[in-house]
């Protein structure tokens, strides 16, 4: 038993370690830390610590038809709208310096159950819901020629015909990239508030572990507890990081 305990403390030891080494994603066009970045052409609210290279927002200015080889305009040319939903996800995935804590550990160019807000889903669903695309799951569901590009398999269809609604565009569009949240609060809107609900996220995600108490406290106080540190954090002259912590555990 001692024996067995020891390993998984080992265990738990070698996961921390492996963790914190990756800084960025590890994919094509991830840099391996976040730095600034000064001439960002697209996603510059990742400008200050990017995991992204400028050059490769250059693809991303409108309108955009391909991003390395997945070309996005296969049926038509995406609306102003659309594509703007489309580009923040893509810099999400691409640039943030944060999205290195969704890391897929059997995949670590991807990303896993990224927490999103069904909010930010329902208008992403609202403004693609009259474009057209010919896959559901735009990681698997294309045909890939031998130059890696890629091509219909079926039908140009409207995406409020491939996708019921916002939760499930969200969810499957990038396969298992994001889950879309009970809360509108604890969760991602691929905007200038992630930085703080990230701070808000990663706190309690780390606390929470260490302490049952948080887990028996019902959806709707934890919503509240969530607005209200957001506030704090949200206030310049924010009070001394005592009083915070009580703020985030009274629930
Ligand atoms: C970058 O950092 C500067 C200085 O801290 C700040 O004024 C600016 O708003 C930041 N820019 C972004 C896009 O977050
Ligand atoms: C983008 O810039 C980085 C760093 O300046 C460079 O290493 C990389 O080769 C560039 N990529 C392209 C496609 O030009
Ligand atoms: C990762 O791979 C393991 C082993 O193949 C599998 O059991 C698990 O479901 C995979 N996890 C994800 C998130 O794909
Ligand atoms: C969204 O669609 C899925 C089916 O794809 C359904 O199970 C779910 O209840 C729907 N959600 C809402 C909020 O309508």
């Amino acid at each position: 038993m001692k024996v067995y305990l020891t390993a998984v403390g080992i265990l738990v030891l070698v996961a921390t370690v492996q963790c914190t080494e990756h800084k960025c994603l590890q994919g094509r066009d991830h840099k391996k830390a976040p730095s600034e970045e000064h001439s960002m052409k697209e996603c510059t609210v990742y400008s200050n610590s990017s995991c992204c290279y400028s050059n490769f927002t250059e693809q991303l200015v409108s309108p955009v038809k391909k991003v390395d080889n997945t070309q996005w305009d296969l049926c038509q040319k995406l609306s102003t709208g659309c594509e703007a939903f489309m580009k923040k996800v893509e810099c999400f995935y691409q640039c943030s310096p944060s999205a290195v804590n969704w890391m897929n550990p059997n995949y670590t160019a991807g990303l896993l159950h990224v927490p999103l807000c069904v909010s930010f889903c329902n208008n992403w669903f609202d403004a693609c819901k009259n474009d057209l695309t010919c896959a559901k799951n735009w990681i698997t569901d294309f045909k890939w020629d031998e130059n890696g590009n890629n091509h219909c398999s079926g039908d140009c269809v409207p995406f409020n015909k491939m996708y019921s609604n916002g939760t499930d565009l969200c969810q499957s569009m990038w396969g298992q990239t994001f889950m879309v949240t009970d809360s509108d609060c604890r969760c991602l809107r691929m905007d200038g508030r992630d930085e703080m609900v990230l701070q808000y996220i990663l706190y309690k995600d780390s606390s929470s572990s260490s302490s049952s108490s948080s887990s028996s406290s019902s959806a709707s106080s934890q919503e509240t507890s969530c607005q209200q540190a957001l506030r704090r954090l949200e206030a310049p002259e924010a009070e001394p990081e005592g009083e915070e912590s009580v703020v985030l555990k009274k629930e």
